[in-house]
């Protein structure tokens, strides 16, 4: 059988640091209602979204002892790419030196797991190892004099090298969907800044999150007492909470980044995923649970076995 492994990951974040305080300085608002409300305490400002996928990307190849020519698919998803033409992706795996195919993928801050999704697919369908990054730059595409956006969002990277094995598959179970009616309580014209209604995103986003999550704990025939790690998207601590209630998991089992990063779109579930591997957070064979949702209105959830199949012990039953 055609399984697959996450054998690296990495992340990347810009040097600049911007603070509640800093917001505090300039607009309408206050740290406490900042931290109270969404769980941030700063975030990053910087880079470009192919520079923050290059660092990422460079720490989870070293992670998966992997060199770029070894990699046959590179998957970027963003929201804010360099250029509208070509693919960042197209940069980045020439910088890297990558082979094989390379492709951007966009379904907002669902991006992450959209792309696992569709890498472990065409791993599955005969490539061998992929690289998935996650890279956006929100910044440059808010209003900074916004307190209702400003305060939300950050930039940086997340990756992680997938490789093709003869063993258990990667995703015991997938949901992808999305609702295009909803494109109007959050977007961003060409050229210019994000518009969202925060409260019906907030909404919005429990619903379909909670429900899609639901949906892969039951096609994967587990509960939500056997998830070991929670990867949601990074929004807001509050969304997380609301998800984290209704599905049964402790905070304790939640991985979070959003206190330091704020909301970096298509990259926070990799972050959040590299923090806590590097914490030794996850251990062979732990589930892990990822959902996100984006702008669209984008959904995406999937249960991850980590390190593949625990190998069974020669000569123990079963
Ligand atoms: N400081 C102080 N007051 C603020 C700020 C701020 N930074 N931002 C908004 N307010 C005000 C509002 O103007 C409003 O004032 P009003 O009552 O006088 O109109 C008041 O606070 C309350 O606003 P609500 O919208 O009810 O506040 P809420 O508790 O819902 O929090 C927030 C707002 C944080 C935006 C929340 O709704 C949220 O997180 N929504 C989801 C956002 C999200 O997930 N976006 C990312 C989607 S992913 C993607 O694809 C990019």
């Amino acid at each position: 059988m055609r399984g697959a492994q996450i054998t690296g990951w990495g992340m990347a974040l810009p040097e600049k640091i911007v603070t509640n305080a800093d917001y505090e300085a300039r607009l309408d608002t206050s740290d406490e209602w900042i931290v109270e409300r969404t769980g941030i305490k700063e975030r990053r400002h910087g880079g470009t979204t192919s520079g923050l996928a290059l660092g990422a990307a460079g720490r989870a190849l070293e992670r998966a002892g992997r060199r770029a020519p070894e990699i046959d698919l590179l998957v970027l998803a963003t929201t804010t790419p360099d250029q509208a033409v070509p693919a960042t992706s197209s940069w980045v795996h020439h910088q890297l030196g990558c082979r094989g195919a390379a492709f951007d993928l966009n379904a907002a801050c669902a991006g992450f797991v959209y792309g696992l999704v569709t890498a472990v697919a065409l791993l599955d369908a005969g490539y061998e190892r992929a690289l998935l990054i996650g890279s956006d730059t929100l910044s440059q595409i808010t209003d900074q004099d916004d307190r209702n956006t400003a305060v939300l969002f950050g930039d940086g990277a997340g990756a992680i090298v997938v490789e093709a094995t003869e063993g258990e598959p990667l995703i015991l179970a997938h949901d992808l969907g999305l609702d295009g009616s909803l494109t109007s309580i959050l977007y961003c014209d060409k050229g210019g800044v994000i518009h969202m209604e925060g409260r019906e995103v907030f909404r919005k986003a429990v619903r379909a999150t909670v429900e899609s999550a639901q949906r892969v704990l039951k096609q994967a025939d587990v509960t939500a007492e056997d998830i070991a790690l929670f990867v949601p998207h990074q929004a807001n601590i509050r969304i997380v909470d609301a998800m984290g209630q209704r599905l049964g998991i402790d905070p304790s089992r939640y991985a979070i980044c959003l206190d330091h990063t704020g909301n970096t779109s298509a990259a926070s579930c990799g972050i959040a995923l590299a923090e806590a591997a590097d914490a030794g957070r996850l251990k062979e064979g732990d589930l892990v649970l990822f959902s996100g949702f984006g702008a669209g209105m984008t959904w995406a959830s999937a249960v991850v076995r980590w390190g593949g199949a625990p190998t069974a012990t020669p000569g123990a039953p079963g």
